[in-house]
């Protein structure tokens, strides 16, 4: 099976690096990998294909940043000469960036099979790029694999046939669980130490990137009041994405930022580092989608920045609370995390580093050899 796999941006690669490792295992896929460029920046992307041991991409499509339609316009142009070229028996494309959706609707239109990884996923708020790209991509997709059971009951409801259906748990926490050995080696702890970034009783983590928490100066201040008390108890430590270190250079909130004495900012850091950091976090406090599945894995408590979120089984059993961008809401969950008050977390179904296995397991038991 000749069968092209599609990344683009920093989330991706953590998806793609134990598929690939997979595929080598097994001599019926010719697996081809194609990076769209989305993220560019050697801290976004070569990083880590070097830590994950992924291989250099077999063509890039070097399409970069630009708005919605530009890059996803961008994207699809340049990859439908691909797919003509190369005659895929497959595409396979994760999660929901924008490299997701342009890829997956090449590979529709000309009739190619198309796998998505990490499908049904659903925040029911359409205002998230991220939604979008999702339906679309689900709704194309002849092949689901989900990551927990309200993604399956999800495509259920929307329709998608059972026979397309499979939960196989996520590709993602086999990276976390295969590196968290490897993490354990950063050097970043010693030398944020050595820096005098870490005061006090330990240290949260922060990121930030979602448009809707960092274009918008309101909602940003009303995040700031909360870490402004948080720094008082717990050193913070904050990589900054380049999306959010744009905004801040720009808002009146980037000296405010600078003036916590106990916030630490930071450069964006790769998978190994972040992993540390995680591991040894008092609590994460972030509006990322893969990191409140990362901080359920490891049972770190994690304080999600948004309304609602696409990965309910965080919740549920996760070590996961949805506390908004109210600054009350997110200091009262701050307090419980710190008074130790919170059930014990479990870890979802599956959640067992063997995904990869079972998704290439399933490739061979549902593939059907070209008739051309
Ligand atoms: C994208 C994904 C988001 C994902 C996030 C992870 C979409 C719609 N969004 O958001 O789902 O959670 O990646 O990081 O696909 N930039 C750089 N260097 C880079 C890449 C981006 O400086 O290597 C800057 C550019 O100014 C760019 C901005 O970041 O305009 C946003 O990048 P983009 O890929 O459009 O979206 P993200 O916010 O990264």
């Amino acid at each position: 099976m000749k069968l092209i796999n599609i990344v683009g941006a920093r989330p991706n690669f953590m998806k793609i690096a134990p598929l690939m490792a997979e595929y080598r295992k097994q001599d019926w896929i010719e697996p081809l990998l194609v990076h769209t460029g989305q993220h560019y920046d050697e801290k976004m992307s070569a990083l880590f294909f070097r830590e994950l041991g992924i291989p250099k991409p077999d063509i890039n499509l070097g399409v970069g940043s630009g708005t919605h339609a530009a890059q996803t316009a961008d994207i699809m142009k340049a990859f439908e000469p691909v797919c003509l070229e190369h005659k895929p028996d497959a595409v396979l494309v994760v999660g929901d960036v924008n490299s997701t959706i342009a890829c997956g609707l090449v590979a529709a239109k000309l009739g190619i099979r198309l796998i998505h990884v990490e499908a049904g996923l659903r925040s029911f708020d359409r205002t998230m790029p991220e939604e979008i790209n999702r339906r679309l991509t689900d709704a194309l997709s002849d092949l689901l694999f989900c990551t927990e059971q309200a993604g399956v009951d999800n495509l259920l409801r929307e329709g998608v046939p059972q026979e397309k259906i499979f939960l196989v748990g996520h590709v993602m926490i086999d990276t976390l669980l295969a590196h968290v050995q490897q993490a354990r080696q950063s050097t970043l702890l010693d030398d944020l130490q050595k820096q005098g970034c870490l005061n006090g009783d330990g240290f949260a983590v922060v990121t930030l990137h979602r448009p809707s928490n960092v274009d918008d100066p309101a909602v940003f201040s009303r995040i700031l009041d909360a870490l402004e008390v948080i720094q008082k108890d717990l050193s913070i430590l904050f990589p900054v994405h380049p999306r959010t270190r744009k905004t801040l250079s720009l808002s009146p909130l980037d000296k405010r930022v600078k003036a916590l004495s106990n916030l630490h900012l930071m450069e964006p850091i790769g998978y190994l580092d972040f992993l540390q950091l995680t591991c040894h976090a008092k609590l994460v406090l972030t509006d990322s989608g893969g990191i409140q599945e990362e901080t359920t894995a490891l049972q770190v408590p994690c304080l999600t920045l948004r309304e609602n979120t696409e990965r309910p089984v965080t919740v549920q059993i996760g070590s996961n609370q949805l506390v908004g961008t109210d600054t009350a809401r997110i200091l009262a969950a701050y307090t419980k995390v710190i008074q130790g008050t919170l059930r014990k977390p479990q870890i979802p179904p599956l959640w067992d580093g063997k995904a990869s296995g079972r998704i290439v397991n399933i490739l061979l038991e549902t593939w059907k050899p070209p008739t051309r």
